[in-house]
């Protein structure tokens, strides 16, 4: 509510109302729970939406500009919608810009607006921050211009402008759970078919808890692209193994795999065995979390590090110790790092009456051995992208 004032007070100081359609909406960010780089290799992932989100506020304009302000950092941007082309400088801009590019070229007529938003999730911490920026974009600009676009869509037109416009080959997981996220289930996808089913996640006596290494790597985007060329030459060599049925590296079992690894070149060989056993293990994970079993779910999300960390080579230090120490506190059933990692968070999985104690062993020991103090939230699954209040 607070950020809902702050947010209306700053629109009326830095715009004149157009007398247009306005409303305010947002997007949250989101944390896997297990499925990690399966995305683009149309396997299965099993995030949630988090507490955490962007708010923003927009009104129509009368003619083809679009203005924006981000109140959390202060900046803003004008730009023509007949003028659409990624900053070199400001790129914070590209995800709003890309948004609306995309919906232009998927044949959706945009007008000009206002917008002014503010966010709480952590930026670079692997939280999904810029999936929430293009999620709550295209929402504020299709409710705006009276548009109806499905979730799924808007999913994937926001996963586009992270492809075009930011230069990410990104799959279509965040944009995906930020749109389509519900309060109290996990949402497990099929990336393939973008088919999915809510499993839920509530009232139970573990808790999910995150924990920000307050790492940024500049190379994660590089090296996001390179995973993604690297898995692409692995399902290339297991067509031509194995036929046109494997079309990409979801097709392929274990067995296959192992009856073909030794051809491969090591890295590749690491690259497609974390996929395909990942796969796996976000299915066997799904089955679990169906029947409330958490603690095998906890152990397959143990045996996901192991296999981002050794195989498909995307940890970093203080991710491995965040897991490392979560492992050693009572009540921890799990502990992976999310997301596209170098640096960002891990996601625990923890008995709650074990929380405090947990919270305060993990800060003083990543303390202690990192010098750096790690942000730790608690969040149960949240809903997806909506709207707050509307006027047409
Ligand atoms: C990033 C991407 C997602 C997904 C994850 C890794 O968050 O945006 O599409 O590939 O990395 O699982």
């Amino acid at each position: 509510m607070q950020d809902l004032n702050k947010l209306q007070k700053a629109f009326n100081e830095k715009f004149t109302d157009t007398g247009l359609a306005k409303g305010t909406f947002s997007a949250p960010g989101r944390v896997n729970l297990i499925g990690e780089h399966t995305d683009y290799n149309e396997g299965f992932v099993l995030p949630i939406a988090i507490e955490k989100k962007i708010i923003m506020l927009g009104q129509l304009r009368r003619d083809r500009l679009v203005q924006i302000f981000d109140l959390g950092y202060k900046v803003e941007a004008k730009f023509s919608l007949d003028n659409l082309s990624p900053y070199k400088k400001d790129t914070w801009v590209n995800y709003l810009m890309g948004a609306m590019d995309e919906m232009q070229k998927a044949g959706y007529p945009l007008q000009g607006a206002n917008l002014i938003f503010i966010s709480d999730i952590p930026k670079g911490a692997g939280l999904s921050s810029s999936a929430a920026l293009e999620v709550v974009t295209a929402l504020t600009m299709a409710k705006l211009n009276s548009l109806e676009i499905e979730p799924a869509k808007m999913a994937r037109l926001c996963q586009q402008a992270e492809n075009n416009f930011v230069g990410v080959a990104c799959g279509i997981m965040d944009q995906y759970v930020s749109c389509l996220g519900r309060k109290n289930y996990a949402l497990f996808i099929d990336c393939r078919s973008n088919n999915y089913e809510l499993i839920p996640f509530k009232n139970y006596n573990y808790q999910i808890v995150i924990c920000n290494s307050r790492i940024q790597r500049g190379l994660v985007d590089s090296e996001y692209n390179r995973r993604r060329e690297e898995c692409k030459i692995a399902a290339e060599f297991f067509t031509h193994r194995l036929g046109s049925k494997i079309r990409a590296l979801r097709d392929v079992t274990i067995e296959e795999f192992k009856r073909y690894e030794e051809h491969l070149p090591e890295t590749i060989a690491r690259r497609a065995r974390h996929v395909i056993s990942e796969n796996y293990r976000v299915q066997t994970g799904a089955q679990a979390l169906r029947e409330g079993n958490f603690s095998a779910f906890g152990q397959l999300m143990i045996e996901s590090h192991r296999s981002l960390k050794d195989d498909y080579q995307v940890s970093c230090a203080e991710l491995d110790l965040l897991v490392d120490l979560a492992l050693k506190q009572q009540g921890v059933l799990g502990a992976r790092m999310t997301g596209a990692g170098f640096g960002g968070c891990t996601v625990n999985l923890i008995e709650k009456n074990y929380i405090n104690c947990f919270k305060k062993n993990i800060k003083n020991e990543y303390k202690k051995n990192t010098g750096i103090n790690p942000d730790i939230y608690i969040t149960l699954p949240a809903e997806g992208a909506k709207v707050l209040e509307f006027m047409k």
